[in-house]
């Protein structure tokens, strides 16, 4: 059922299109729009607030029938705006600020967590935390599960590094730093915020000579096909990738349906184990 002028199109913002995370979501949101005979139109916000801004004004114009966002870490007053309009919103991959909105999002604590856990048991005790982008609230969540999870153990250290995007350029940044710590200091193993970034790491840990896991042992998160792929198959913590993006649509589309209430799924991430992470030190 489609608002009254509106286009038959919904729309989907990501933070960065480069990431095939996001891939994966579109991929998601695509089936589901286009069996209800709807397009998308993929736009991409660099993670910048005033380019995610803009988009939203322009989407607006267009009359969309709805749009789909990973925002920026600040709800921007546009998607507001958007609802007054009439225009339903629907979050991807964050938590709703309320309880007036539909969002699918993971439990990215638990993910920080179980991800941590698992580099614990192998025995590491200097971890790195490689966040990235600490204003967005599922990477802060992440954070906040590793966190934890280290506290808990006694003699342990956690080492939080924030290079500048969250990228593969990033990562090789990150583990630049680690490779400069002095050796009485330096961690033996990352969690990474998201894929991109262990992939970084993984890189430039490789170019040079640190051998992986022996010497280091890295965990990413998302768990992109690239992942498995790896010159060192990467362990990840997997989140529901065309899943979020499925159900993000299927909400979507439920929100002009009578008797619609607003649904806000939280899935679980598992933690899938490969090569990077599996040697143990005791
Ligand atoms: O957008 C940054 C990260 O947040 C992505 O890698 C994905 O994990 C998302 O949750």
């Amino acid at each position: 059922q489609l608002r009254a002028g509106s286009s038959r199109t919904v729309s989907l913002v990501v933070l960065d299109m480069a990431n095939p995370f996001f891939t994966d979501v579109a991929r998601g949101v695509e089936d589901v729009v286009n069996a209800a005979s709807l397009a998308m139109v993929l736009c991409n916000s660099d993670d910048r607030p005033e380019k995610e801004a803009a988009h939203l004004g322009l989407l607006a114009e267009q009359r969309v029938h709805g749009v789909l966002i990973t925002p920026t870490a600040e709800l921007t007053p546009q998607l507001d705006a958007l609802r007054d309009r009439g225009v339903p919103v629907v979050l991807v991959d964050r938590r709703a600020p309320g309880p007036h909105q539909c969002a699918a999002a993971t439990d990215d604590v638990l993910g920080g967590r179980l991800a941590a856990e698992h580099l614990l048991e192998r025995g590491h005790r200097r971890i790195a935390f490689v966040g990235g982008h600490a204003a967005l609230p599922q990477i802060r969540e992440r954070h906040a599960g590793v966190e934890s999870a280290v506290r808990e153990v006694p003699d342990t250290e956690l080492t939080v590094l924030s290079p500048g995007e969250l990228s593969v350029a990033g990562g090789r940044e990150a583990a630049a730093r680690v490779i400069g710590l002095p050796a009485s200091r330096r961690p033996t193993a990352a969690v990474c915020a998201n894929d991109l970034l262990a992939l970084g790491v993984l890189q430039e840990m490789v170019r040079h000579g640190v051998r992986v896991p022996d010497e280091f042992a890295i965990v990413g998160y998302d768990d992109i096909d690239f992942a498995a792929a790896a010159a060192v198959p990467l362990s990840s913590v997997r989140k529901p990738r065309q899943e979020l993006g499925r159900r993000a649509a299927e909400l979507l589309l439920d929100e002009g349906r009578e008797g619609h209430r607003h649904e806000q799924p939280v899935f679980e991430p598992v933690l899938v184990v490969r090569e990077s992470s599996m040697v143990r030190r005791d």
